[in-house]
């Protein structure tokens, strides 16, 4: 999709602020600090409509972008930050697991994982979470550009093998850096919100 237009909306603290408008919203999680707004940000070509920080755990509520009026990206808060409060982590908790659960505009999530590491507990207890609740999944493992070509294909096996990742489920090797995978993923977001 050639984006020609992409507004940040809203963040959201819960339900009563999310957008009306019914269209179809591409959710993004991921481990604190992992490149979800980097990832936004590439996609829409810009270079901090969404916050990015390399301090872990900046992003704290739902952060809603419109793109081109068709599709939302959803930034949600990244999980597995040891440093926030257990109190807050759990109201956090709760207002994503009710916004997986229950938003009926969500197309698709994309799980964002790191190509230079296997998955981490927390990226395999989500990923199971997501398809226990029967979620589309995407997953998509960035920060391609700190790995040679050569081991690419290495490490998409540990990625798939980590999450046991499921039959049809895509996964796509990504670098906000680099536009690495950009395309493909505009794909599979088009395919799943029927853009
Ligand atoms: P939280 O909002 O805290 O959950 O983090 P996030 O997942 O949104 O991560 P963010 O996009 O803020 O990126 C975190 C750090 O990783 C920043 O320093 C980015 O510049 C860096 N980063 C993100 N994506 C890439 C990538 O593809 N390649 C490289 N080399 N660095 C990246
Ligand atoms: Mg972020």
């Amino acid at each position: 999709m050639k984006v020609t237009k992409a507004e940040f909306i809203i963040s959201a603290v819960g339900p009563d602020q999310y957008p009306e408008d019914a269209l179809p919203e591409i959710a993004l999680a991921g481990r604190s600090n992992v490149g979800k707004s980097s990832l936004i940000n590439r996609m829409i070509n810009r270079k901090n409509l969404a916050r990015t920080s390399s301090t872990p755990g900046k992003t704290q509520h739902l952060n809603y972008y419109r793109i081109n009026d068709r599709v939302y990206f959803v930034d949600v808060p990244g999980y597995g930050y040891a440093k926030v409060s257990k109190s807050q982590r759990e109201v956090w908790g709760k207002m994503i697991e009710k916004y997986l659960q229950e938003r009926e505009t969500l197309k698709l999530v994309l799980q964002i994982i790191d190509l230079r590491h296997p998955p981490t507990k927390d990226d395999e207890l989500m990923y199971d979470w997501l398809k226990a609740f029967d979620l589309p999944v995407c997953v998509v493992a960035t920060k391609a550009d700190k790995i040679p070509k050569s081991r690419w294909q290495k490490h998409l096996k540990i990625v798939k093998e980590g999450l046991v990742l499921r039959a049809g489920d895509p996964l796509i090797l990504f670098s906000a850096e680099e536009g690495i995978g950009k395309d493909e993923l505009w794909a599979q977001i088009a395919r799943y919100a029927e853009l």
